[in-house]
């Protein structure tokens, strides 16, 4: 078993209008480089060479420009089309076939951080099976999913509360076995219409299979334009490892 590397870089980036009228998210300029170079960067300098990405039909051409077969970047691309953005989720069933009953790094395309993988892939191998979630305190834990934490351990996940158990967001960068497929098969649509990661590593909650780590340094998405501009100037400021 070999760990692969997935960069989920569908959805509408309708925060971001219009900037992402005519490009996707992912292509936009953080710091000197396009916003999807960090996630893959990341994936590579802990030692993963094989790596999906999924993007939406608008855009794939462009993206397929921008990064080719991976040679430039020290890794080897596999590209997948999600048809519409219906969830992440639904955007990490697409690696099914690409996973072939390995486990998988996940990065959300639009979370940009300052510390290696490394460390946190190696507690994940260790535990042999399950799935691993990484936690950030923030101020506005209402935008993410939220980790109500007790003993030491993740015991309720919930997406976007209004009154949210806690300020530990769930990130943007998870850890899954091979078994996270039969789990999506599971899902039903949100009230937001979108098959949620919230709800996957919920079931890995009821199987007692979820476990954490807080990630060390600073860490952003940049889905909104308040954390794109943060992002801008946190990789300038405190460039990622
Ligand atoms: O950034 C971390 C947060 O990301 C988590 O705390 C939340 O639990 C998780 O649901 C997600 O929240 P957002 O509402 O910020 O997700 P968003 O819709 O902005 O999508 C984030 C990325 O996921 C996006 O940059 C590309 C990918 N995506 C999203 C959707 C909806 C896809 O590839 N396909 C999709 O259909």
């Amino acid at each position: 078993m070999s760990m692969k590397g997935v960069v989920l870089a569908g959805g509408t980036g309708s925060r971001l209008m219009p900037l992402t009228k005519v490009t996707n998210k992912h292509l936009l300029p953080i710091g000197h480089k396009p916003m999807i170079y960090y996630p893959i960067e990341k994936l590579v300098s802990a030692g993963i060479e094989e790596i999906l990405i999924v993007t939406g039909i608008e855009h794939m051409g462009d993206v397929v420009n921008l990064l080719g077969s991976g040679k430039a970047f020290g890794c080897r691309f596999t590209y997948k089309v999600q048809d519409e953005a219906g969830g992440i989720a639904q955007a990490l069933a697409l690696a099914e076939d690409f996973s072939y009953g390995n486990p998988l790094t996940v990065i959300l395309g639009d979370n940009i951080f300052k510390a290696g993988l490394k460390k946190y892939i190696d507690r994940f191998k260790a535990q042999a099976k399950g799935a691993r979630v990484l936690l950030k305190q923030v101020k506005d834990p209402q935008r993410f999913g939220v980790a109500e934490i007790s003993d030491n351990s993740v015991i309720k996940i919930e997406e976007k509360p209004r009154n949210p158990k806690s300020d530990y967001a769930i990130t943007g960068i998870y850890f899954y076995d091979a078994l996270v497929f039969d789990i999506i098969r599971t899902l039903e649509p949100s009230a937001r219409g979108e098959l949620e990661i919230s709800d996957v590593n919920s079931a890995y909650i009821e199987k007692g299979e979820l476990a954490f780590d807080i990630l060390e340094g600073w860490w952003s998405d940049a889905g909104t334009f308040e954390s794109f501009s943060r992002v801008n100037e946190l990789v300038i400021k405190e460039p990622p490892q």
